[in-house]
């Protein structure tokens, strides 16, 4: 027996949480069906599959595969990776080119690259049978919907969902900001991926993105750490500190923090920063600046840098960062497991050392061998193994309750506030009543 409705809808008050979210794989396995099968999922980047027959190979779920594939005419699909024939998965490999067709290894049936099916061997065993090449069944099918937003290729396994535009909100200023931030508009994949699995729920991942309440404290040691080391640093060691100083912004105080302010949205969509955040003070190269002041002007050039969010997610499965060109991708596995891959963006037109930059920020805080997001993750796991106490059945979010500004298409919050999760679970709970696209 599924959770009823009534069960579903006691998990989630407005300012706690019950701990079967975390723990519960029933609440998993509904969560697969009810968020994942029905929120835009992010699928992967257009750069990522420049060529005809190029592919990208992905879940949308813990389970559903799908393939992102470009077509002869430039089109970008996003196809179930399920054979037409009996159902194998067509395409294995994680990426690479489909020259003429997809051809399934189990039978040989083969598939154009939009899923309508080719050719299959040996056809004349179904005359007089019933069996019709032509009807669409027999194709590989395309999901819902699927859509592009600035080479940000998304689906949803919901025919009922908003458009993709629709469903970002006022969210989608931060994809304008990032690829603004190249000189010709546009970004593209590039410099590899960091690709990790973790054992937790993948919730926490989203819950701590824009927690601002966590970093002095569980990453104090490695900010002391990296004071410490730019302080042994002779004047002319320019390079090495402005490294060691992507780091030192995360262990900003409390009051930096409040001031970021988060935006939460429809959807369960928000982000941290705004005028201003932790990455507001690097320094901008004077190459890349000249570049950016010939594609648009002192004024707007300025406008593009002063838009300074930290993290934004786009809930369940994207966060971004903006001003450093890299994004987050979560997938669930199970209740206790989930996998997350990092990618990084190189800003068209702009000189080698923004990819520089880029890569050099994953690794300092994103990879396994960083300082940083191994912290996050001791405490990810320390939360699933706590949440098993039966001391507590609650979660709590309390944190600034009451005092959001509703400004109609967005609230506004402290940047210490847990406006952020409760912008979350107050999507969780329409995706999971079935309420959100209603
Ligand atoms: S299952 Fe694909 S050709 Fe038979
Ligand atoms: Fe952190």
């Amino acid at each position: 027996m599924p959770l009823s409705n009534a069960e579903i809808a006691r998990l989630v008050e407005d300012r706690r949480v019950h701990k079967r979210v975390y723990i519960d794989p029933e609440v998993f396995e509904l969560e697969m069906e009810r968020i994942w099968g029905q929120a835009w999922i992010y699928i992967g980047h257009e750069s990522q599959v420049p060529k005809a027959g190029d592919y990208f190979t992905t879940n949308i779920n813990h389970k559903v595969p799908v393939v992102m594939v470009r077509d002869k005419h430039g089109a970008v699909h996003v196809l179930h990776n399920r054979c037409g024939h009996k159902g194998a998965k067509l395409v294995e490999q994680r990426s690479g080119n489909a020259r003429g067709a997809f051809r399934c290894a189990y039978h040989g049936w083969t598939f154009q690259h939009d899923g309508q099916v080719l050719k299959i061997p040996n056809e004349t065993g179904y005359d007089n049978t019933g069996f019709d090449l032509k009807d669409s069944c027999n194709n590989m099918q395309k999901v819902a919907q699927s859509a592009s937003y600035r080479g940000f290729v998304f689906a949803t396994l919901s025919s009922d969902a908003p458009d993709l535009e629709t469903w970002m909100g006022g969210a989608k200023d931060c994809f304008d900001n990032l690829c603004d931030r190249s000189p010709e508009g546009e970004v593209e994949v590039a410099g590899g991926v960091l690709r990790y699995e973790h054992d937790c729920n993948w919730k926490y991942i989203i819950e701590n993105l824009n927690d601002t309440m966590h970093p002095m404290v569980v990453h104090q040691s490695v900010v002391q750490a990296a004071q410490d080391y730019i302080d042994t640093l002779p004047e002319e060691a320019v390079k090495q500190r402005s490294e060691a100083e992507i780091i030192l912004p995360f262990g900003g105080s409390y009051e930096n923090m409040e001031h970021m302010g988060i935006t939460g949205f429809k959807y369960g969509h928000h982000y941290d920063g705004g005028k201003t955040s932790i990455h507001a003070d690097y320094s901008v190269d004077p190459e890349y600046h000249k570049r950016m002041v010939a594609a648009y002007g002192e004024e707007r050039t300025k406008e593009i840098y002063s838009f300074n969010t930290h993290n934004t997610l786009y809930y369940p499965s994207l966060t971004i960062k903006t001003a450093v060109q890299n994004i987050r991708v979560v997938r669930p596995v199970a209740v206790d497991k989930f996998v997350v891959e990092t990618w990084s963006f190189r800003l068209k037109g702009a000189p080698d050392t923004m990819l520089q930059r880029t890569l050099l920020y994953s690794r300092l805080i994103n990879s396994v061998g960083s300082m940083v997001g191994p912290d996050d993750l001791e405490c990810y796991r320390r939360v699933q193994d706590g949440l098993h106490s039966d001391a507590s059945e609650w979660v709590e979010m309390y944190r600034q309750f009451g005092r959001d500004e509703d400004l109609g298409d967005r609230v506004r919050g402290g940047g210490t506030s847990d406006l952020d999760m409760r912008t979350e679970y107050a999507a969780w709970r329409d995706y999971m009543l079935q309420e959100a696209f209603s």
